[in-house]
């Protein structure tokens, strides 16, 4: 698929319009074709500095351990959930980007599902994630999903901005393991 053709597609559904109703959203694994497409929606969906710049998602993404998920309506990529692993048996969700005509029907929950899944059938105790301390909507996304303020990492980003630190257990003997590194 040409760049250009792509990019002029990833706007046209990056806007406000209602996706079709009937349209199914299903996951499936990263491709190295998608990775034009997941900067694009990366950049739309965080503030400069927030997003990552295209080496740096490429870089998360093939990181050993990692695992990426595409969320696909059609023939389009709606999101997307980049996760690792750290030594100490804990899952990190790297980033969640669902497109903002997307929101609100239950893309991003399906997406933390399949990482949290991902996570207990590799014994890991823990999924941790960062997220800006003033994301409201994120940090009510997480809650609703059973993530618990852990602890604010000052000027985490590359704006300056502080993070949030979100914790769930995925297994009762979880909090033992939790390091706070
Ligand atoms: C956060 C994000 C991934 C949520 O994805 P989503 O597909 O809209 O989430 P879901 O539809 O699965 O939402 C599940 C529940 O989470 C809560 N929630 C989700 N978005 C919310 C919002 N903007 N405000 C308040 N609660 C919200 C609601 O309880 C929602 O259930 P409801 O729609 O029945 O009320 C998406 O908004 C996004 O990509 N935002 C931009 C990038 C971002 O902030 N990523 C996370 C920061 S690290």
């Amino acid at each position: 698929m040409g760049k250009r053709h792509s990019e002029a597609k990833c706007r046209k559904n990056l806007g406000g319009s209602q996706p079709p109703a009937a349209t199914q959203v299903v996951l499936r694994p990263f491709r190295a074709e998608d990775l034009e497409r997941l900067h694009q929606i990366d950049q739309h969906c965080f503030p400069p500095r927030i997003a990552y710049s295209r080496d740096e998602l490429a870089a998360f993404i093939t990181h050993p351990g990692a695992c990426t998920w595409v969320a696909q309506a059609g023939a389009e990529i709606v999101g997307f959930l980049v996760a690792d692993r750290s030594p100490d048996r804990a899952g990190h969700v790297v980033t969640i980007d669902v497109v903002e005509a997307w929101r609100r029907r239950g893309v991003g929950t399906l997406l933390m599902k399949v990482a949290e899944q991902w996570a207990r059938k590799q014994g890991l105790r823990l999924m941790y994630l960062e997220t800006p301390e003033d994301n409201r909507p994120a940090q009510a996304f997480y809650r609703r999903l059973g993530y618990q303020y852990y602890r604010t990492v000052e000027r985490y980003y590359g704006n300056g901005a502080s993070a949030w630190v979100m914790v769930k257990w995925l297994r009762p003997d979880g909090r033992l393991e939790m390091s706070d590194g």
